[in-house]
């Protein structure tokens, strides 16, 4: 690895499972210092004792990013514990998997509470942790945030109306982020993978025979994403090397959004 990151400190929201996990490891091996910020104590444990097992320098903190007083408590201690932040991974979100629990359907059958649920989660979360960790950044005039939406806000996908109305936000969102804070140095910048073969989508694979034929069919390079292909985009918006990039919408999708 070339040290990209070196010293860096970094959350990363959703950090113990798929993507976010993912750029946990990546970015803990290009020399950051991360946090994982996830709702369950028990990935997010074992995403610690992985990486520290390997020497890396990651603490997981038990984080709901739908909740204010979690937010401050995170940001608040990953001050106390490495003394700034650099970089915000804005990841954690909820699903396809998650249908039993918060119904993803068009609009007319989607109950108004799972509409608000999964809005809290995908999009109130992404502003939640951006309210809380930018004042951080701007005192110092540095920063990196990646907001992780999906091709969901950038084509029509039938029957997920809040996932897409949420990830269409984090969209809208990141390019006003970038406009009003590049005056105090931090880039705001924005990925948005189509189908990514993570826990998110596991169950819908497992339960709909065809249906991962059926996606790879419509995606030129043939192949859903792995969690690593968004988490190296993620690197490349943390790194330098975009150093005059902001407010830049990337699509992650095997050319889906080129047909
Ligand atoms: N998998 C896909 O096909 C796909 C496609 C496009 C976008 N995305 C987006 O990518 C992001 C990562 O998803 P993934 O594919 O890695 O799925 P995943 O389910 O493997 O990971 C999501 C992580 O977020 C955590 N999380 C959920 N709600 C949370 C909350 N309130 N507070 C803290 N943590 C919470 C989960 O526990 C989990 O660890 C999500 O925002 C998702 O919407 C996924």
């Amino acid at each position: 690895m070339t040290e990209r990151l070196k010293g860096r400190v970094a959350i990363i929201t959703g950090g113990g499972s798929g993507q976010g996990l993912a750029a946990a490891r990546l970015f803990t091996a290009e020399g950051a210092k991360a946090i994982i910020a996830e709702w369950r104590e028990d990935t997010g444990l074992e995403a610690e004792n992985e990486l520290r097992s390997i020497g890396r320098n990651v603490t997981f903190i038990k984080t709901d990013v739908s909740s204010e007083k979690d937010v401050q408590a995170m940001v608040a201690k990953t001050v106390e514990l490495y003394g700034t932040i650099d970089i915000l991974f804005n990841n954690a979100g909820i699903g396809y998997s998650y249908n039993a629990q918060y119904k993803m359907a068009d609009i007319v059958d989607t109950p108004l509470d799972d509409w608000n649920r999964i809005i809290a989660i995908n999009l109130n979360g992404m502003f939640l942790c951006s309210k809380y960790v930018l004042p951080v950044m701007r005192a110092k005039k540095s920063g990196n945030i990646i907001n992780n939406s999906s091709m969901n806000a950038l084509v029509g996908e039938s029957g997920a109306d809040a996932y897409t109305a949420a990830k269409g936000g984090i969209v809208s969102l990141t390019r006003v982020m970038a406009k009003d804070n590049a005056r105090y140095g931090i880039r705001v910048n924005c990925t948005c993978p189509g189908g990514v073969i993570t826990p998110m989508i596991a169950e819908a694979l497992e339960t709909n025979p065809g249906l991962r034929e059926h996606l790879e069919a419509g995606i030129p390079l043939g192949k859903l994403a792995r969690a690593e292909d968004v988490a190296n985009a993620a690197l490349f918006f943390a790194s330098d090397e975009s150093s005059h990039l902001t407010g830049t919408i990337l699509p992650v999708d095997g050319g889906w959004y080129a047909i």
